[in-house]
């Protein structure tokens, strides 16, 4: 079977990304990460591409004269590279409306939390943690959503509970939280390569292995 091939966008340090990139070197993830494209020049997913010799591209809006000049110039890269999905890797920027058209329902986000509890705008980083512990939940997770034109909100793929636990921190949660993140993102990115999902309006189904 041929390879996903997968474009990530990242912010930040990029462990999704180089979790992502270990399960495609174990064997257990059929996909090619052919672009990482990030926001901040200075992001470690840019480095971790690298390393790897994966292209990489440093495009930010600010860049550009209009929304529509750094959209298309997204997506002449995402075509140059024939990307099939796009992965949000710890992308904090907002996904335009053309791009979410071009790859309806082949856009990933990962959360960490159960959506659509502590989700949306300034729901990242650590203020979703702090936020689960301020609310004494007793359980939280995380989610891989498709993407749609508004913050955390496009249906669940897969979700995955991580207990609370009396003493924990902001710090302890998300690490603990970021062991199923770096699990679940590349399991999700499977059943796409296997062809296994279905949108069903907010229902995503997961068929059987042929
Ligand atoms: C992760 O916690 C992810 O859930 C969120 O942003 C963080 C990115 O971390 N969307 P990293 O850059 O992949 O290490």
């Amino acid at each position: 079977m041929s390879k996903l091939r997968i474009a990530a966008f990242a912010s930040g340090r990029g462990s999704n990304l180089a979790a992502i990139l270990e399960a495609i070197e174990r064997g257990s993830l059929n996909c090619e990460v052919v672009l990482v494209m990030s926001n901040k020049r200075d992001a470690g997913a840019l480095a971790i591409a690298a390393e790897h010799g994966i292209p990489a591209l440093h495009l930010a809006a600010e860049q550009f004269a209009s929304p529509q000049e750094f959209d298309q110039r997204l997506l002449d890269a995402l075509a140059e590279h024939k990307t099939e999905m796009i992965v949000l890797a710890g992308y904090l920027k907002k996904i335009n409306p053309s791009i979410i058209r071009a790859y309806r329902n082949r856009i990933l986000n990962i959360h960490p939390a159960l959506l659509p509890a502590f989700g949306g705008k300034g729901m990242y980083g650590r203020n979703v943690h702090q936020a689960v512990l301020d609310y004494g939940c007793k359980v939280t997770g995380v989610t891989v959503h498709l993407v749609d034109e508004e913050y955390d909100r496009g249906p669940p793929v897969l979700q995955r509970c991580v207990p609370v636990q009396e003493d924990d921190s902001a710090e302890s949660l998300a690490a603990r939280v970021l062991v199923e993140e770096h699990k679940i993102f590349s399991e999700a990115l499977q059943l796409f390569a296997e062809g296994r999902v279905e949108v069903r309006g907010r229902r995503v189904v997961i068929r059987d292995r042929q």
